[in-house]
Order: structure tokens, then sequence, then C-alpha cells
């Protein structure tokens, strides 16, 4: 499906473009869905660069950073990882969700995030890479209170000095980002369904329920409304039936405030 453009609602753009232009690395926080993917994207597209993605997770190994050894024909070669590559080409290296990996991917990180921008290879030739000029950083870090997530160690939040903080949008600003990916949707379907989420996000931060809607789901929402289902059925399906794994008091909670909005 053809994505459609990000909508820069928070002047991030301007804020990366002189980062960029500063060489200052760039730290995004905020939860799941509000669109830090994109805008990485839409940046580095805008600057014509290549992007180099590592997804962090516990599984993620510093040899996926650095590069393994490799071994053909009797001779020792070495298959380098994407942190290295990222800095000897200069593209764009966009660290996403840094805050799942664990503490020695995250010191291997560290050497070369600081001023001098180096990596030694000591896994091969023990070479010396020094970044290229161009090379640049963009990292996201979801809220602590997402599964998963540790706090990043101080050093290592000292080499991201520019911080973007990103939420969820403004009930209308929200409504304008989801026109772009459900075009046809009737505005007060897409309105109902953006206040249902708002007031799902809001008991969800005050721990009444267990999860928070993102705009990956009042994007959903929204398409499937325009498929042709009726918008309490979308409702109850992307909204609503999430909350059945916490147990049938939650779901119920949920499922009244959608028949107050949408009837049932
Ligand atoms: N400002 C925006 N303009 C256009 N689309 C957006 C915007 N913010 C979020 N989206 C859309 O919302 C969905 C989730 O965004 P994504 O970038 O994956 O979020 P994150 O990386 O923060 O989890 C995507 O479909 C994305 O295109
Ligand atoms: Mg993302």
């Amino acid at each position: 499906m053809q994505e459609a453009a990000y909508l820069d609602w928070n002047n991030s753009f301007e804020i990366l473009n002189k980062a960029h232009e500063s060489g200052l690395f760039v730290l995004i926080i905020g939860p799941k869905g509000t669109g830090k993917t994109t805008l990485v994207k839409d940046f580095a597209k805008s600057k014509s660069a290549r992007l180099d993605s590592i997804n962090f997770s516990l599984r993620t190994r510093e040899s996926h950073l650095v590069g393994t050894k490799t071994l053909s024909d009797g001779s020792v070669g070495f298959d380098e990882g994407l942190l290295v590559r990222s800095m000897r080409e200069g593209s764009m290296l966009y660290l996403d969700e840094l805050n799942s990996a664990e503490a020695d991917v995250l010191l291997r990180l560290d050497e070369a995030l600081d001023d001098r921008r180096q990596i030694v290879l000591k896994e091969s030739s023990g070479e010396t890479i020094q970044a290229d000029k161009d090379w640049f950083v963009v990292a996201t870090i979801n809220p602590l209170t997402h599964v998963g997530t540790k706090e990043l160690p101080p050093q290592l939040l000292s080499r991201f000095p520019v911080r973007i903080r990103l939420e969820y949008p403004p009930e209308k600003t929200e409504f304008e980002i989801v026109k772009r990916h459900a075009p046809g949707v009737p505005d007060d379907d897409l309105e109902q369904g953006i206040r249902l989420a708002n007031i799902l996000r809001q008991a969800a931060a005050v721990e009444e329920i267990n999860y928070s809607p993102s705009m990956r789901e009042t994007i959903s929402y929204a398409r499937l409304v325009v498929s042709g289902m009726p918008p309490a059925a979308v409702a109850a399906i992307v909204f609503g039936n999430v909350y059945a794994q916490w147990g049938s008091v939650e779901y119920q909670k949920v499922s009244d405030i959608i028949t107050s909005m949408f009837g049932g």
C-alpha cells in the first residue's frame, strides 16, 4: 500500500534539519504509533540519504552492529555489520527502540557515538574505522512504561543532545493525518473513532485499562469504515476486542464506552 507523506505538525523536520547541519545526533522519545519511523524515513528521503535501520531487541547482538567473521575456502573474512558499514559510507543510521537493547550492545555503540566517531574492529583486523563526515544517527526510545524497555545509560543519552518528544497529536491533527491514509472516510465517523481512541489513551494513562491504542489503530479503523463496515462494528473489532485478553471486566468496561458512543 502507498504510504501517505508525513504531516509535520510539531516542527520536527526543522529540528532534524538543524541537528543534521550541526552534526548533532537526535533522540526521538514517544510511545508506539506516534509517527517516529515515518518521520525519520521521510527526513532521509528529503536529504536523499540512504537510511540504514536497526530495530533493537533483547536479541540484538554486538555482531549485528559490528560484524562477524566468516570462513570460506579456508580463508577468514569479515562480514561488516550495519553500524560499521553506515559509518564508513556516511549513511543515515536509524536506531529504533534503542532502550530495548542489552547493556553490552549499548556499550559497543557508545564507542562509535562519542566525539571521535570511531570504532575499533577488535573482532577482525583491529582496524579503526573512522566515520564519514556525513554520518548521521537518529535513535528512538519508548517511554519506560513500555514492556521490555530499560533506562539508557546517561553517557549514551548524552550522545544524543537533540531530543524530540513525539506524543499523540491533538484530535484535529490526528484527524488530518488519518485522512491522508484513508481519504474516503466520512468526517463524523472519523471524529468519533479518534475521540474513542483518546478516551482509551487517557484511561490507559491512569492505568484504568491495560492498552493504549496508537495511530495505527485510528488509521485501521478509518480504512475499515471506508471498506463499508458499520463504524460501531469496526470500533469493536479495532478498539474493543483487544481488551478481552485482560479479562471480561476490562473488556466490558471498554465495550460499554463503545456502545455509548456508537450505539449498539
Ligand atoms: N505526522 C504523520 N503524518 C503522516 N502519517 C503519520 C504521522 N504520524 C503517524 N503517521 C502514521 O501512523 C502510523 C504509525 O506511525 P509509525 O511511524 O510507524 O509510528 P512509530 O514509529 O512511532 O511507532 C503509520 O501508518 C504512519 O504513517
Ligand atoms: Mg517505529
